[in-house]
């Protein structure tokens, strides 16, 4: 969900009235996607890099995930959507953590759409996490280094119960991955549009959609063999 801040200086504003524009765009998106029948929607919404910016942008952004949450519990049960979250959920405040708790719990029965909210964080860290908890099992002979394939792996990842990313957005015109599922989006079709995030409305998710539409996912294989 890129270009919040870019959004508000092209209009004199402050970054974070960009982020707070930047949350419209989450409810359009999440509303749409769950009335289309998409059953997962993950979310970059905070990197384990984020920590680094000014700690006023830090402390508003923690504001703004607490309140979006008090706030959107009704859209979320309206719509029969379950909250999820992955990331080094301990490093949020503890007010942040405790809301994305309780939403958690109290959605954990919705199964229209799984909502995921990727917070502090970062495919490395996600990765060096498997790999110590994978090497923990194998030293204390849990599994063996044989036993050891994608299926396990995807099990040890904070996204071990969703499905490898198909479509992957990114808005603002960048055209990177920026510590993203990298292990998940092997085989994820990429779109990149300049839209600002802010500016990303329901028309330019079907539109990112429609593109996806129209690809062609061989996975390795040749067209021939898909037809
Ligand atoms: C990137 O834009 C955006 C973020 C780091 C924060 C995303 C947060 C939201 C959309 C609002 C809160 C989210 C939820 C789920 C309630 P940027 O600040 O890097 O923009 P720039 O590149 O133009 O400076």
């Amino acid at each position: 969900m890129d270009g919040n801040g870019r959004w508000a200086k092209q209009q004199g504003l402050l970054r974070v009235i960009g982020h707070e524009n930047g949350t419209k765009s989450v409810r359009e998106v999440v509303e749409a996607s769950a009335e289309i029948g998409i059953k997962h929607l993950t979310l970059y919404a905070f990197s384990t890099e984020n920590w680094n910016r000014p700690k006023i942008e830090v402390q508003t952004l923690m504001k703004l995930l607490v309140k979006s949450l008090k706030k959107e519990i009704k859209t979320l049960q309206d719509n029969d959507i379950k909250l999820n979250a992955i990331g080094c959920l301990d490093d949020l405040p503890k007010k942040a953590k405790e809301e994305l708790q309780e939403v958690i719990e109290k959605t954990k029965n919705n199964n229209r759409m799984i909502l995921t909210l990727a917070l502090s964080y970062g495919s490395r860290d996600e990765l060096i996490n498997m790999v110590k908890k994978i090497s923990d099992k194998v030293k204390n002979n849990i599994i063996s280094t044989e036993s050891i394939d994608e299926s396990i792996i995807n099990k040890h990842l904070y996204t071990q119960n969703l499905p490898d990313v198909d479509l992957l957005i990114r808005t603002s015109g960048e055209q990177r991955i920026s510590n993203f599922l990298l292990w998940q989006i092997a085989y994820a079709e990429l779109y990149f549009t300049h839209i600002l995030w802010p500016d990303f409305k329901k028309s330019d998710l079907y539109t990112a959609l429609i593109d996806y539409q129209n690809r062609e996912r061989r996975f390795g294989k040749t067209s021939e063999q898909l037809s």
